[in-house]
């Protein structure tokens, strides 16, 4: 089993989650930053996690090119969409009208992972911009655990349907040898 978490991130709670996420998956794991890393090859995977927070309304260029450049190989994979952001309804509104319905109707999961403020991370600006509209003044960290889970246990599913199409195929092949 390989699964590949593929990210964005612009101060690292994305990073963080994939790692956790990471953690608690069987198999071997890729674990991407796709700043770091833009030519992936999709097809050389069995699970595909997507991964991405909102800064100022949208998610990381790198991420949107990444759906743009591999749509046609993702859509035949198992895949799943995960977000960080302030607000959780940002994960239908960036996968499905950003990135595009088909990637957000096809995807197997769409989850929201929570957040995390560190003011010392943040220029002048974006602190004022926080404190105004989040009403947050301290650093903060509130990942959803509830959301980790669930992807963790997306993989754990896409991991028995392959072992399960495996052993089908062989207790198939079995009985042609026999008859
Ligand atoms: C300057 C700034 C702008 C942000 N803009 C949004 C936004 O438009 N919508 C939202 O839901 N969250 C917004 N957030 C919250 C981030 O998505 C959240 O802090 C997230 O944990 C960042 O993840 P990252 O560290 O992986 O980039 C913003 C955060 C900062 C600091």
């Amino acid at each position: 089993m390989k699964t590949l978490i593929a990210y964005g991130t612009k101060y690292g709670t994305t990073r963080k989650a994939a790692e956790e996420i990471a953690k608690s998956l069987p198999g071997e794991v890729a674990l991407v930053d796709l700043k770091e890393n833009k030519d992936l090859d999709v097809c050389a995977y069995d699970a595909i996690l997507i991964g991405a927070s909102v800064y100022g309304g949208n998610i990381q260029r790198e991420v949107r090119s990444f759906f743009d450049q591999n749509h046609h190989d993702l859509v035949a994979k198992p895949y799943g969409l995960f977000i960080a952001a302030g607000n959780d309804l940002e994960v239908e509104r960036n996968y499905r009208v950003y990135v595009g319905k088909t990637i957000y109707d096809q995807a197997e999961i769409r989850e929201y992972i929570g957040y995390s403020y560190d003011f010392s991370k943040m220029n002048f600006f974006e602190k004022t911009i926080i404190k105004k509209v989040s009403k947050v003044t301290e650093n903060v960290e509130n990942l959803d655990k509830e959301g980790l889970k669930n992807v963790v246990q997306w993989v754990k599913e896409v991991e028995r349907r392959l072992y399960k199409r495996e052993t089908d195929k062989t207790a198939e092949q079995g009985t042609g040898t026999e008859e």
